[in-house]
């Protein structure tokens, strides 16, 4: 299995052999099987547990080794992006053409290599190329709409995006990069790595804003205009992030930074511990005034926004590595009211079965 791992790894743009920082992990394939084998026992409970539920309908698995090959491939990108979908309560299933055509028949699926989407009682097919970037964009997509709207425009949207993905590859720089950071620098699959590495006394301040989006293109042109106010700062540096370029790391960025990822944010990142602060927004029509952006930046510069200030129960989920952190316990009961809001996200998760 792991070789073939190791072949997928170019074109997943996901996953690297290279150390990144340590609160600021990518996700790698775990190797956990989530991709059922449906057949005619178990659909049924499959639409019922998953919120959507997303069936690869393929073609009988050959004798033919080299065919064999390509079908294991397949299964794998799925397995990364059940993975990847894990947190968004999204169902992935396998259903092969000969052995389970009663239950594809049932199901109404007919284009062999084509991926059927369930979602309430609606059925949106993907016959795009089944890349992991692609179908996960596909799907938060389908997340983020309401039912009505889905359809085309979103089959035409997956199939821009793959060419999208094939331009990334060959991208230019957005903004040129000289011995000094630029104020404001895009996030690029290319030297991600190096751009996170290269953080600022500890943090970086993160910006996320899809372009093709139109509040995203408004908050990015108002970081601009920032950006270009404030080249004379020396140790000020927005890195954009648009997560349109980064569809495998939006569930995980969404679930570490507890953001939505659909509007413009904001943030200072702790590059340590991943630890985060992000600009109050009410929502996405709610954008900051470009003199209000430079006033929240001038306080992270200054030290007044951190992301430390509201450490108080935050701390009960990561492992205490270091004994220290007891000190910090009489200003946590300043911070205590400042975020409420974040705890109940853990519980609903584990009522299978
Ligand atoms: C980042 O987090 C680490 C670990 O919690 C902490 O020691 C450090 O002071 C933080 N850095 C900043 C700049 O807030
Ligand atoms: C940035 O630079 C300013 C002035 O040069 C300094 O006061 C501030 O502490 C620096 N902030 C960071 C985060 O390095």
């Amino acid at each position: 299995m792991l070789h073939l791992w190791l072949f997928l790894l170019p074109c997943l743009s996901l996953v690297t052999l290279c150390p990144a920082e340590k609160g600021l992990e990518f996700p790698q394939y775990d190797g956990k099987d989530r991709v059922l084998d449906i057949n005619g026992k178990n659909y049924k409970r499959a639409l019922k547990k998953h919120s959507m539920l997303c069936l690869f309908y393929h073609e009988p698995i050959p004798d033919n080794k080299e065919q064999q090959k390509k079908h294991q491939m397949t299964e794998l990108v799925l397995e990364l992006v059940a993975q990847v979908m894990e947190e968004k309560d999204v169902g992935f299933g396998m259903v092969d053409a000969l052995k389970d055509a009663k239950v594809a028949k049932k199901l109404g699926l007919e284009e062999e290599g084509s991926v059927y989407v369930f979602k309430a009682d609606r059925v949106i097919e993907f016959d795009g190329l089944l890349s992991a970037n692609t179908l996960v964009e596909f799907l938060l997509d389908l997340l983020d709409e309401p039912v009505e709207v889905l359809e085309n425009s979103l089959e035409l949207k997956a199939f821009d995006r793959m060419e999208a993905d094939i331009r990334l590859v060959t991208n230019a720089l957005t903004f040129p990069l000289p011995q000094q950071r630029p104020t404001l620098r895009k996030l690029r699959a290319e030297d991600m790595f190096e751009t996170w590495e290269d953080d600022i006394e500890g943090v970086h301040i993160v910006a996320f804003a899809e372009e093709e989006d139109p509040d995203g293109y408004e908050f990015l042109e108002i970081l601009k205009e920032v950006a270009r106010e404030n080249t004379h700062i020396p140790n000020l540096s927005i890195i954009w992030i648009d997560p349109d370029d980064f569809p495998l790391l939006i569930p995980h960025w969404e679930k570490t930074f507890k953001l939505d990822l659909f509007r413009p944010q904001i943030g200072v990142i702790n590059v340590t511990d991943a630890d985060s602060v992000w600009m109050e927004m009410e929502d996405e029509e709610d954008l900051p005034t470009p003199q209000e952006l430079e006033d929240w930046i001038e306080d992270v510069l200054s030290g007044k926004v951190n992301t430390e200030d509201d450490d108080d129960d935050e701390e009960d989920e990561d492992e205490d590595d270091d004994e220290e952190e007891e000190d910090d316990e009489e200003e946590d009961e300043n911070a205590e009211d400042d975020n409420e809001e974040e705890d109940d996200d853990e519980e609903e998760d584990d009522d299978d079965e």
